[in-house]
Order: C-alpha cells, then structure tokens, then sequence
C-alpha cells in the first residue's frame, strides 16, 4: 500500500504503489490535457499564436500551452488562479511547478519536491517511487540533484528500474546531545549522517525509495524518532533545527530541482535519425544531437543543440541564429591595448565586442589576451583583412603535441566541439584563423539583424579549411578599404592612396 505523503514547496509527487512499480518502465501515460502534442519540427511562424510566457517563466518550444504549441509530451498549464501565475507541467497525474526553463542549454528548473514520512510504532518500512514530471520529455539531470533524508535512525536506500537496480543507500542517527549535533553539522561536514543524509540522484525518470528505520543501540528519542522529512532538490542546507521540528524551518534553505531536455521516445540520436524514424525526430536540420545516456537502459534519448557559439532554439527550423550584435561599438571602448590595436568586431569590455567568440582581454601590464579557458595565448598581432590573429607564449595549453586545439565550449558546458586547428605551436608566433561564427555566408545574410559586414562596399566571404567549412568574415571589395564590420567604413584607394573618408 501506499503510504500517505503530505506534499510541499507547492508541488505535487507521483506516488506509485508497489504494485504499480511492475509496469514497464519510461512509457508515458497519455497527457491529460489537449491531446499528444506535435512530432514534426515546427516553424517559428506556426508557433506565433502560442502564449510565450506565464507570470515570470518564458515559455519556448518544445515546451508549450494549447494545441499545436508543444512536442509531445512537453505539455505545459498556466495556473492562472493565483496573483501570480504559475507554470506546471501535464502529464499522468504529475504536475511539478516549472521556474524556469533554458531550451537552448536543455535545462528546466523546477520547485523542489519535500513530504513528511510518519514512522510509526510497528511499521518498519516505506516505499515510494518518483517519476520525472513528463515521461517522454525531461529527466532528472544527471547527478545535479540529491535525495536528502532528515530523521534518526534511519536508512535509505534509492533504486533506479527496479529493485535490483540500485543508486545509492545511507542512514542518519542522533544523539540525544543536541549541541553535539549542532557541532558535528557545520560548515561542509552537514548531512554526512548525524541527522541528515543524502544520495546524489543520476540522470533517469525515475527511481523508488525505501525507507525503514534502523536497529541501533543508539539511544533515539520521541518525536524525532517518527518523524522523517524528505526532500529531492538539487541542493538543500541542513540545519540541526530541521530534525526537531515539523518542518524545514527556513525553507530558503531548499533549492530549486534541475531535470534535463531529453526526447525519449527514441533511445539514441541514431535511432531517431533512422529512415524509419525521421519523420518524428526532434532535432531541427542545422543543430546537433547528442545521446543522452543515464546508466538506465530503459531511460535513453537524446538531446538537440545549437553548434558551437550559435545560440536560439534547436528544436524549431531555422531556431538557431549566430548571435552577432553589429551595433556593439557604439560606446564608448577602449580600441587599444599596449601598442597593439583591437578594431570592432573585438573588443575588450562587455558590449564592445560583436560576440563572445570575438572578446579580448587586457592585463594591467597591456598584455592582449585571448582567453579561452582551457588556455589562455597571448595576442601579438590582429589583422582584420587576413581573419588572422597572431598568438605567442601560451600562459598554458592541456594539448601535449604541436596541435593545437579551438573548443567551442556551448553555453552548456558539458558539450564541447573540439575544433581542431592546424596550428603549429613549435613556431614563435601562432596564427589562428577566426570567423564571426560557423554559418555560411548565405545563410548569415539571410538574417539581418545579425549579419556581419555591414559596411557599404564589403563582401562576405566563406573560410574554409580544406573542405571543411568554419564559418565565414567580411572584406571590403576589392579596391576598397577600411573596416567592413562598420557601417561606411570600406572607402575607395587608388595607387595604396586612400581617398579619405569621402564614400563613392
Ligand atoms: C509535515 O508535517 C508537519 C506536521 O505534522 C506539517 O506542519 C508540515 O507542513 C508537513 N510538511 C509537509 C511538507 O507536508
Ligand atoms: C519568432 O517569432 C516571435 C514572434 O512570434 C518573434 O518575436 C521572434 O523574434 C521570432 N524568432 C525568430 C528566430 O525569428
Ligand atoms: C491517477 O491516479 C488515480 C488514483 O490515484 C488513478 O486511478 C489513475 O489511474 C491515475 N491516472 C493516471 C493517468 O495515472
Ligand atoms: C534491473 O535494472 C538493471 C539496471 O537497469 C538491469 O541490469 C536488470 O536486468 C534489471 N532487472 C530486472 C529483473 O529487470
Ligand atoms: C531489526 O531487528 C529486527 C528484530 O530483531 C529484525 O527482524 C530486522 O531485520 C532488523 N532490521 C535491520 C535493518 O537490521
Ligand atoms: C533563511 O535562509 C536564508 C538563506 O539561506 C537567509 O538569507 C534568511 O535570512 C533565512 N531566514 C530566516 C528567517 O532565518
Ligand atoms: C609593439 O611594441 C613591441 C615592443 O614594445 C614591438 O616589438 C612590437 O613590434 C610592437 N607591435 C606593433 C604592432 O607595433
Ligand atoms: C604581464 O602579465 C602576464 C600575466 O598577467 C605575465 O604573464 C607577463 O609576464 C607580464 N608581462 C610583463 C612584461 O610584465
Ligand atoms: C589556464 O589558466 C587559466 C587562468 O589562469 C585557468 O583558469 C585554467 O584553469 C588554466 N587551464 C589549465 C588547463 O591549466
Ligand atoms: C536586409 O537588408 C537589406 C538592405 O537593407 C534589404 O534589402 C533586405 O530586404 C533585408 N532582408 C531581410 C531578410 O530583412
Ligand atoms: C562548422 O559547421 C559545419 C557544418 O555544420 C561542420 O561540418 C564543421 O565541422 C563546423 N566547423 C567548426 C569549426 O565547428
Ligand atoms: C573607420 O572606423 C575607424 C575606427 O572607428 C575610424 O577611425 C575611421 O575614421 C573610419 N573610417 C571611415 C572612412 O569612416
């Protein structure tokens, strides 16, 4: 039987008998509410009747509210009832209050999950099982959130597709000396076991926990003894109160829960890719599908994502857009750093520089740097009209060869795109090539706002390397100069005369 659980933090749990457990893992039930939701990628004109916010969440595909709005199984509901409305997912009989959601980085954070489990006199054991809020749509992020358990005396353990399927286990005892506890429980040394224990959760969709109290000689006592709380959130900051009293006294001290994107009615991109699974796969023509592979055979899928610095929707056609802001350097930046000069699209502060791809840095000793975060090289020479940048004395390198690598870290960073350059760090000076982003040259023209050469009498230019493809730059044309990143920069020379700042 299922044992009562009082729900918090304003969510609700599904709680599934033991019973329930035997069913086959990870197949939704159907959602309760508009119907199953679309599997082809939309266009982002055939979503523009669809709310695109409740209160303070931003609402974006695949995730939506009403018919034609969301893929299936990322249906939302907005709560409208309350002064400020409130996001919830819909699905089976769950419904998890949604704070915020990241589409482009994959994630959602949603409120965390906490109930009471009464221990009471001749029952030794609980069960209760947990499914992530949409079957088919996002999972717990994978070893983001903890399962913590408040009580004396006793044991935890969490299993994952079955009873056999074990995450983790741990036990909690008190002593009856409560400033004993209170010392044991500061600083980093809270919830290792004197009241409080935790279990990191893995990726997955759900899991079941078993809760049964200990035989210990330690001397346990009253209340505390039968009262147990438990709370699933990415983090939680025990306090010894917390065990003597009905509740987490302060409950600022929970923090919110992080389940991942992942489209799980296909197990793998492959198969999602498939001839015969195409027509239902979630990732639009120009992102990228990575595996999603929690240690659960029965929870796979995969993700979809924007490559290298572009951002914007993977799951919508066209969704994805090179991010480049042409109107940056209209403040007031500093364009040099020691003796080496840094032209628009770089630049050095924050809204100087076109993009992220493009920021300098600049010491206190006027040393220029490019800081790429796994290795930091030192700027000696950028050129606007070759695309390249010469580096010297890498500050430090993790590559042990002469091959240097470029990686393309996305915004989140668990995904990286190596891009291997073929440069050679046992010369002096380095050159490496940059693009303003890996899109070609038709395909950044067909976004204004976010197109590059913006200066009459420059052309776009695609940079291969080999035949592959990094993205493309701009040029003034030929007979030309000037910088083509500024509005009426490029200006005519004859014989390497400029003719000034006069525009034919
Ligand atoms: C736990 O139980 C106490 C009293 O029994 C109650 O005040 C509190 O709200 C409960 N907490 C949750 C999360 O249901
Ligand atoms: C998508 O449409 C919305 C309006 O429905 C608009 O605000 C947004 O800029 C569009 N996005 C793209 C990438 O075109
Ligand atoms: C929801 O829960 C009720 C009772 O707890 C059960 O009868 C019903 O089948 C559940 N619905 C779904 C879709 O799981
Ligand atoms: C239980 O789950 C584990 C891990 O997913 C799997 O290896 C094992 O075969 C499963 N056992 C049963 C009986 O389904
Ligand atoms: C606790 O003791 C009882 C009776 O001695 C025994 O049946 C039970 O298995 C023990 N439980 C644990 C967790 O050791
Ligand atoms: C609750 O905790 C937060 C930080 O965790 C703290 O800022 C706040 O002052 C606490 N509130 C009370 C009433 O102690
Ligand atoms: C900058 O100054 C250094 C010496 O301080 C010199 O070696 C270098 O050539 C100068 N670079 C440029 C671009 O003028
Ligand atoms: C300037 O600072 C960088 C690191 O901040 C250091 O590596 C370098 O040696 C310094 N250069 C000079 C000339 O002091
Ligand atoms: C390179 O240096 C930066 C800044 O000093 C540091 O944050 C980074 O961890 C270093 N990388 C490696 C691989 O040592
Ligand atoms: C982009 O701008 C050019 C010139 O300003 C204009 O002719 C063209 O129609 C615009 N394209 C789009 C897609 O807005
Ligand atoms: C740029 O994009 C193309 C096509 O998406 C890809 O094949 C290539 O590897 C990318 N280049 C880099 C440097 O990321
Ligand atoms: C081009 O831009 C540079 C840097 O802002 C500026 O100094 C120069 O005067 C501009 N040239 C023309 C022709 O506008």
């Amino acid at each position: 039987m299922c044992s009562t659980a009082v729900l918090l933090v304003r969510t609700c749990v599904v709680l599934v008998c033991l019973a329930a457990l035997a069913r086959a893992p990870a197949k939704v039930h159907a959602a309760a509410g508009t119907g199953d939701g679309l599997l082809a990628i939309p266009t982002n004109a055939s979503l523009s009747h669809c709310p695109s916010r409740c209160g303070d969440v931003q609402i974006s595909y695949p995730f939506g509210i009403g018919p034609g709005c969301f893929r299936q199984g990322f249906e939302l509901s907005c709560d409208r009832t309350t002064p400020s409305p409130r996001l919830f997912f819909v699905s089976g009989n769950s419904s998890i209050q949604v704070t915020s959601l990241y589409v482009r980085n994959s994630v959602v954070w949603v409120s965390a999950v906490g109930f009471n489990v009464t221990m009471s006199a001749g029952v030794d054991t609980y069960t209760k099982s947990w499914e992530a809020p949409t079957a088919t749509g996002v999972c717990f992020y994978p070893d983001y959130n903890n399962l913590y358990t408040v009580g004396c005396g006793v044991y935890v353990y969490v299993f994952g597709d079955n009873m056999t399927d074990i995450i983790g286990s741990c036990t909690s005892i008190c002593t009856d000396n409560r400033e004993i506890m209170e010392s044991a429980n500061t600083g980093s040394g809270a919830c290792e076991g004197l009241g409080c224990c935790s279990i990191p959760i893995r990726g997955g969709q759900g899991f079941t926990l078993k809760l049964g109290r200990l035989n210990s000689t330690i001397p346990q006592f009253g209340e505390a003894l039968s009262n147990v709380k438990i709370i699933f959130s990415q983090n939680y900051d025990f306090v010894t109160d917390d065990v003597y009293a009905s509740w987490v006294v302060n409950t600022s001290n929970v923090h919110a829960m992080l389940l991942n994107i992942a489209i799980t009615d296909q197990p793998s991109c492959a198969s999602a890719q498939s001839q015969e699974n195409k027509d239902t796969y979630a990732c639009s023509s120009e992102s990228i599908c990575y595996d999603y592979l929690p240690p659960s055979v029965s929870q796979r899928g995969y993700t979809c994502f924007c490559p290298g610095q572009i951002e914007g929707n993977p799951y919508i056609e066209d969704g994805c857009i090179a991010y480049y802001n042409p109107e940056a350097p209209n403040r007031n930046c500093m364009r040099l750093c020691g003796n080496i000069s840094v032209p628009f699209p770089f630049g050095i502060q924050e809204g100087c520089y076109a993009n992220d791809n493009l920021r300098l840095d600049c010491t206190s000793n006027d040393t220029l740097i490019l800081d790429r975060g796994y290795a930091q090289y030192r700027v000696t020479n950028l050129s606007l009209d070759d695309g390249l940048l010469m580096v010297t004395n890498m500050l430090n390198d993790t590559s042990s060869n002469n091959v240097g690598r470029i990686i393309i870290t996305s915004n989140n960073d668990k995904y990286q795109e190596v891009m291997d350059g073929n440069y050679d760090f046992s010369q002096e000076d380095v050159a490496i090539k940059w693009v303003i982003s890996n899109i070609t040259c038709q395909k950044a023209m067909q976004n204004n706002a976010t197109y590059a050469c913006v200066s009459d009498n420059s052309i776009c230019k695609d940079v291969m390397r080999g035949n592959i493809r990094d993205g493309y730059r701009c040029k003034c044309s030929d007979g030309f100069q000037g910088n083509p990143y500024l509005h009426n920069n490029c200006t005519e020379f004859k014989n390497g005369f400029h003719s000034g700042a006069t525009s034919p």
